[in-house]
């Protein structure tokens, strides 16, 4: 008891101290992009700006949650003892998501997103699809992280809990084509890009295709019974 008390503490510990360190990177980088470079005024840091750093910052926690059970598969004396963090790691990613969720309604208006909007003030298709995806991604989300909760985990069968976590990957997939929709249009036109700074949702884009590739090789070398 004592033991798994420690270890939920450690597991806290090391996974919002990485999300300090992680949202302090992505938010000076959007700083960078947005303020610096793009001129995006100083006002629109505390929400617009700051949300670009949560989107990522979910992104990350989440992806390190999925890659540990990979990585861990392919070089277990480095990473099986690490795997209780995943999740930690998980959790607090989908906390941030859903904060990111709930920081992009606030703000969702032409002004501030008039890619995501026609003249007449609707949705474009583009828009209501990345959108679709972002809300259906959230939803299997919260699934997961519930079901990650140890009261939960303890009253469900072991076969069920499997597949709800697993559902994860499509929630990250489905994040994937979030960011895809809205932004493929910017990653082609590398003369757009301020300084020559990627794009946060490329960046987003690139970490969730490493985390996928990873589990699909883990899928394709079943360990050996
Ligand atoms: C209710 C669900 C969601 C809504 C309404 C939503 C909304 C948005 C909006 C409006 C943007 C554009 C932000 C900008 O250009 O400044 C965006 C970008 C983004 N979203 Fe979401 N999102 C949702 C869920 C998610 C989830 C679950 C994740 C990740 C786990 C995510 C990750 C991202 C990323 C990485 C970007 C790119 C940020 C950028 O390019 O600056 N979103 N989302």
């Amino acid at each position: 008891m004592k033991n798994r008390h420690a270890s939920r503490k450690q597991g806290w510990k090391w996974a919002l101290v990485s999300f300090l360190i992680i949202f302090l990177v992505a938010f000076g980088y959007a700083v960078l992009r947005y303020n610096v470079m793009k001129g995006v005024p100083a006002d629109q840091i505390p929400l617009y700006v700051s949300n670009k750093a949560f989107a990522l910052a979910s992104v990350v926690l989440i992806g390190i949650s999925f890659i540990m059970g990979p990585l861990a598969r392919f070089n277990q004396r480095k990473f099986a003892h690490g795997l209780y963090l995943r999740k930690y790691f998980g959790v607090l990613g989908f906390g941030v998501a859903a904060m990111h969720g709930v920081i992009s309604l606030l703000l969702f208006s032409p002004s501030y997103y008039p890619r995501f909007f026609t003249e007449a003030g609707k949705l474009t298709f583009s828009g209501e699809l990345s959108m679709l995806f972002g809300v259906l991604s959230i939803f299997i989300f919260s699934a997961v992280a519930v079901t990650s909760l140890p009261s939960v985990e303890k009253g469900v069968h072991p076969r069920q809990w499997l597949f709800v976590q697993r559902l994860g990957y499509i929630a990250f997939a489905l994040v994937l084509l979030h960011v895809t929709a809205m932004g493929w249009k910017g990653w082609l036109d590398a003369s757009g890009w301020p300084a020559g700074m990627l794009p946060i949702s490329l960046i987003a884009a690139l970490a969730i295709i490493l985390v996928l590739a990873a589990r699909l090789l883990v899928m394709a070398f079943p360990r050996k019974r």
